[in-house]
């Protein structure tokens, strides 16, 4: 009913994008400093992947779930892309699910590939093109972490109609960056050498991952990106690897990440919904429209909410809150193929509040001052494109939550009163974890794109539901 009186739009990939690689490519007049030649493209293409490239050998095991909508439109589009030849010429040379192997029964699941001795993995860093450098970014240093702003806050995911890119804060970036046990050696940027201009970002961080009943040590890799003006230049492959590389270097052999575009071979395909908190602006900035039958006032009517939460006991997370929320968590996140292991360490680090940056609430018993359930969301504005009156959009998004005494629909009704608090303009949810239950009831609508999660060198048998994984990504 909701859907038919607003409808979302353009809500994909990475949140409300589609990942576009290649959209800009070809708009933008060149300048000398970020010029690659075609000759450059090609060393950067070639250089250092020819044993790396060809020793991999494609296994993969994931088998589509036919009952599935989203997996019939995975399904559609592997299939797309078996008809082309050579689609993805780097990541067939990956050990990564290969999609030729999707209904092969026999290859197991795990490491694709071993280990390999430390001493026998590249010492040096990958060859760039002449005129550019790896940087290790120091995200401690004010002018790095401006730096590192700047390029995603100008060249990061846009939709597909280019209204609207992600503008991760520095605070955010750090905060993402910087959790227990981080190596700054996998913050990697690629600066002009002559003038120091940063032009390309990607970054790993440490994360123990529960596969199944297997505990793996993994990178969680992010923040990709390539200056627009030096889009289509396989420059993307060369920073995987050499991230890849420095995580081999720390033993790790595994990694996780997200795309809005599909890559061999998805664990799961999720879908973003979408819940306006403020429809006007949300209409105004071309996020939504109003619905053939809707007007404003009945629309702003259909999305009001209360003025504060009201599950008794609802309050923000504290740091005496951590041993609470770390055994609710844990248990919670078990029933699940695919989570992370997170410790009390690791949930001070990425639950508990940080101002415009995560926002997390307990429910506290009144009787007995037991936790008994929490929620938390994070913040992650969007620039608003080219629109006279708006710039930012300010878009909270559902991160871990865990409901065993109130009902899971009241606890994120109050999530998203909170959020409205805060003045948020949308709530934005995966359909990851339990979040399905709770997403028409409270007038969200879906997003017309998907956020595809991957593992790397490891395989998993069967492609996951993404109410089978309980891992949320930045
Ligand atoms: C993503 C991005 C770095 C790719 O760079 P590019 O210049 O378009 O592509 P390149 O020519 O360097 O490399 C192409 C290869 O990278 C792969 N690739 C593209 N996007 C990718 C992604 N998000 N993750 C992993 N690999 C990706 C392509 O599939 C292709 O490999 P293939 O031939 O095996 O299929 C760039 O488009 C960008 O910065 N986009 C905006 C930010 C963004 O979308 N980041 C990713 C977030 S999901």
């Amino acid at each position: 009913m909701i859907l038919m009186c607003i409808y979302l739009l353009r809500f994909s990939a990475r949140a409300i994008f589609r990942c576009s690689p290649s959209s800009d490519f070809g708009l933008f007049a060149v300048r000398s400093e970020l010029y690659l030649s075609p000759i450059a493209s090609v060393t950067m293409a070639e250089n250092g992947s020819g044993n790396d490239d060809a020793k991999h050998q494609n296994t993969s095991n994931l088998e589509i779930v036919n009952n599935e909508s989203s997996i019939d439109e995975l399904s559609r589009e592997v299939q797309e892309t078996l008809s082309l030849s050579q689609r993805h010429k780097f990541w067939e040379t990956q050990p990564v699910g290969q999609f030729k192997d999707l209904h092969d029964a026999n290859l197991p699941e795990g490491p694709i590939e071993p280990p390999t001795p430390i001493s026998e993995v590249k010492q040096e860093p990958y060859n760039l093109p002449n005129l550019y450098e790896w940087v290790t970014c120091d995200m401690n240093s004010e002018d790095t972490c401006a730096e590192v702003y700047n390029l995603l806050s100008n060249n990061y995911v846009e939709d597909d109609e280019n209204m609207f890119r992600f503008n991760y804060s520095k605070e955010f970036l750090r905060w993402a960056l910087h959790p227990p046990g981080y190596y700054k050696t996998w913050h990697i940027g690629v600066r002009v050498k002559s003038s120091k201009k940063l032009v390309a970002f990607i970054t790993g961080i440490p994360a123990r991952m529960r596969v199944r009943s297997e505990i793996v040590s993994m990178a969680e890799v992010n923040f990709l990106c390539v200056h627009k003006k030096l889009r289509s230049k396989r420059l993307a492959p060369v920073m995987i690897k050499e991230v890849t590389r420095r995580v081999h270097l720390e033993n790790i052999w595994q990694a996780a990440y997200t795309a809005g575009v599909v890559l061999p071979t998805p664990i799961t395909s999720c879908q973003y919904w979408h819940r306006s908190l403020n429809p006007k602006k949300l209409i105004d900035v071309g996020f939504s429209r109003l619905g053939p039958r809707m007007t404003m006032s009945r629309t702003l009517k259909l999305y009001k909410l209360p003025d504060s939460p009201v599950t008794p006991g609802f309050r923000k997370m504290e740091l005496r809150d951590v041993p609470a929320v770390t055994r609710l968590l844990r248990a919670y996140l078990l029933q699940f193929a695919v989570a992370p292991d997170l410790d009390e360490l690791d949930v001070e680090h990425w639950i508990l509040p940080k101002e415009d940056v995560v926002d997390s609430f307990v429910v506290e018993s009144p009787e007995s001052h037991e936790i008994t359930d929490f929620c938390s969301f994070y913040t992650l504005p969007s620039s608003i494109l080219g629109h006279p009156t708006h710039s930012i959009l300010k878009a909270a998004y559902s991160y871990y939550i865990v409901a065993t005494k109130t009902p899971l629909v009241q606890l994120m009704n109050d999530a998203l009163i909170a959020a409205k608090q805060k003045d948020f303009d949308v709530f934005n949810a995966l359909d990851v974890m339990h979040n399905e239950t709770f997403l028409k009831e409270l007038k969200y609508g879906p997003g017309d794109g998907k956020l595809h999660y991957y593992l790397y060198n490891y395989r998993i048998k069967n492609i996951l539901r993404p109410w089978e994984l309980g891992l949320v990504l930045l």
